[in-house]
């Protein structure tokens, strides 16, 4: 696909897609990280002449024009991170945008409003892109977290202008290829989060790919199970030991190591500070669950990490929302931190759960690379094609 610089920009109306879909509270934007990370696109356009016209969606409107998620509400904080004026456009096709785009003046940033109070967005609708198009002489897509959902705004429209791809899905897709497509060896990659279920094809893709595969939070349990241990009151999904056993048996064929917690730090209650204590990981007590992994544990994880040369993370360790239940999380991002701070390891994270997990640690800012994408990443990592970025490349 193309990028930026291979488009001639000067005098150009440049629609471009972005992923502003950040948390708010009360009116304030709590985490502003994916608008600071489309800064450079939106300066690089600037300063080369265009004009960016910003195109994106807000939460799940699901086609009606709801108040409270109005993008008209991020046009401060854009115009702060931005350093320049913000116009807002009422809707993001028909003649309030169409007038909004003619009276954008140089040096501005137009931002349309949220693309899903159109039901046909996420029906992908040509009809509905090529009202977007209307405005534009060039799409831009700079929205690698929105890429695994085929709308509008991010796979029909770059079929009806010259299309490229924007300064942070350059970075995104460059870091992932960096960690996935053609690593360093050894490569490690730490899955957690609840469920095996929902990261079934996840770990099938993983256990091709990689040399390690350590294996966190709740779906940790499951596997457990599967090795034939007693896990408590641990959330667990019995019903998924078979398919767990599964993967271990393929993993083996495929010379990956998946890696489970050997101690576990367990609890009768699942809240902040309930007394707790480590067994090993096959004497969890009947009462008991599993929160987090033990010290151990960490210590083989850091040891892995130590021999890899690649780290791709997703999903925290243990209950890393409750205290001290984040210890294990936190202990191993900030060695994996150290290494990559040391040049010794490439590291690569992504998911909601998983960022806020390593910037509590305060390791995320020594990562390689810490992805803005949620779903995106996961698909990504799944060995899945993204729409968004298929699109470009047509
Ligand atoms: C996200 O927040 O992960 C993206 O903006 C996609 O949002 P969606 O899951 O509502 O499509």
């Amino acid at each position: 696909w193309k990028t930026l610089d291979d488009m001639d920009l000067q005098g150009k109306r440049v629609l471009v897609r972005v992923d502003i879909n950040v948390p708010v509270l009360e009116g304030a934007v709590t985490d502003d990280t994916r608008i600071q990370r489309i800064v450079p696109t939106v300066r690089d356009i600037l300063a080369a002449g265009g004009k960016p016209i910003l195109l994106a969606h807000f939460g799940r409107p699901g086609g009606e024009r709801r108040q409270n998620l109005s993008l008209k509400q991020l046009v401060p904080t854009l115009e702060a991170a931005f350093g320049t004026k913000v116009r807002f456009g009422e809707d993001c096709v028909g003649y309030e945008a169409e007038i909004a785009a003619a009276n954008q003046g140089d040096g501005e940033v137009l931002l349309l409003e949220n693309t899903r109070f159109h039901a046909e967005e996420t029906q992908n609708s040509m009809t509905l892109a090529e009202g977007m198009a209307k405005m534009g002489d060039i799409y831009c897509n700079d929205a690698f977290s929105a890429a695994h959902r085929a709308h509008s705004s991010t796979e029909a429209l770059a079929r009806l202008l010259p299309s490229c791809a924007g300064r942070l899905m350059q970075a995104e897709l460059s870091a992932l290829e960096a960690a996935l497509g053609n690593p360093q060896r050894p490569v490690t990659a730490v899955v957690g989060g609840a469920k095996v279920s929902t990261k079934l094809d996840l770990l099938g893709n993983l256990i091709e790919k990689v040399d390690n595969l350590i294996i966190g939070g709740g779906m940790a349990n499951t596997f457990l199970l599967a090795k034939g241990l007693d896990v408590g009151k641990s959330l667990a999904e019995h019903a998924m030991t078979d398919t767990a056993a599964e993967i271990m048996a393929k993993a083996d064929e495929a010379g990956c190591r998946i890696v489970l917690p050997s101690d576990v730090v367990v609890a009768e209650k699942f809240e902040a500070h309930a007394p707790h204590k480590v067994v090993p990981a096959n004497q969890c007590p009947a009462e008991s669950m599993i929160l987090d992994a033990g010290p151990d544990s960490v210590a083989a994880i850091c040891n892995i990490f130590e021999q890899s040369k690649t780290l791709i993370w997703n999903g925290p360790l243990g209950a890393f929302e409750l205290e001290p239940f984040d210890a294990a999380t936190n202990a191993a991002a900030l060695k994996a931190a150290e290494l990559t701070r040391a040049g010794k390891l490439v590291s690569v994270a992504g998911g909601g759960d998983t960022v806020a997990a390593l910037n509590a640690s305060g390791a995320a800012q020594d990562f390689t690379y810490i992805s803005t994408a949620g779903g995106a990443f996961l698909e990504w990592m799944e060995g899945k094609t993204l729409p968004g970025v298929a699109a470009l490349a047509q």
